[in-house]
């Protein structure tokens, strides 16, 4: 499945991957001079820990996983809401504004985002879940919420991800899927907003060399995309008090 209009590079034929191996620094130019929207030009099948393909129609409500995409290191959310979700336009700081395509699968329900936070790019890592997902709080007419405990930003997951309190200045990222009703497969197409992978590459680069044992596998573009339980993916899920 092709993607929409790209970037020149990208119609050119450079991988994002490629760009980011070639030249990390000019990368941070592009995401830049599109601040709504970044072309990512891979596609990854979601797949489960077998290889299988991963099906929607299992995800019970607010049970959150996790998937990388479109690098090894990026980790995304994977959530069913429960209820049909609508597409909403997503308004960035600087007026530009994107299509999110709302919720997908069997009821229109299910969501995808990046879990890199758009303030100073925290993400959940292998041992420490300081961005999650919160189910709704229905004694307290809370909504689901992607919580980031670096600094207490909130993002609406049924909403596109707009940020809903804290210091995030714009909408945390989308991913772009594609859902095939009747095979009950799901393939990640792209990113939807702006997820700062030059920034957080940079500003996690030593967490991930860590994590991965180099940068350039912490970069690796994924070939599929292996869903797992987020308590899989996380040791530790750090709970803060985000209010709404
Ligand atoms: S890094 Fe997420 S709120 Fe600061």
């Amino acid at each position: 499945m092709k993607r929409r209009n790209f970037l020149s590079l990208m119609a050119k034929g450079f991988s994002l991957g490629m760009i980011l191996k070639l030249d990390p620094a000019g990368f941070g130019d592009l995401v830049h001079a599109q601040e709504t929207e970044v072309e990512i030009d891979i596609e990854a099948l979601l797949v489960d820990k077998e290889g299988e393909a991963f099906k929607l129609s299992s995800l019970e409500p607010h049970q959150a996983f996790v998937f990388s995409y479109p690098f090894a290191s990026t980790p995304n959310f994977l959530v069913n809401l429960g209820v049909e979700i609508e597409p909403i336009e997503v308004i960035m700081p600087d007026e530009s504004s994107y299509m999110w395509s709302g919720g997908i699968g069997p009821d229109k329900s299910i969501v995808a985002y990046s879990s890199i936070c758009p303030h100073a790019y925290s993400y959940p890592s292998k041992q420490v879940g300081i961005v999650n997902y919160r189910a709704p709080d229905v004694e307290n007419d809370i909504g689901p919420r992607i919580a980031c405990c670096a600094h207490l930003s909130a993002f609406d997951p049924s909403q596109g991800g707009v940020v809903t309190s804290g210091p995030a200045p714009h909408a945390i990222a989308a991913i772009d899927l594609a859902y095939d009703e009747e095979a009950d497969t799901t393939t990640a197409i792209g990113i939807l907003g702006n997820a700062h992978y030059d920034k957080f590459f940079s500003q996690q680069r030593s967490a991930l060399k860590d994590e991965f044992g180099s940068t350039a596998k912490a970069k690796k573009e994924v070939e599929t995309a292996v869903v797992i339980p987020y308590a899989e993916h996380s040791a530790i899920d750090i709970p803060c008090p985000v209010s709404s």
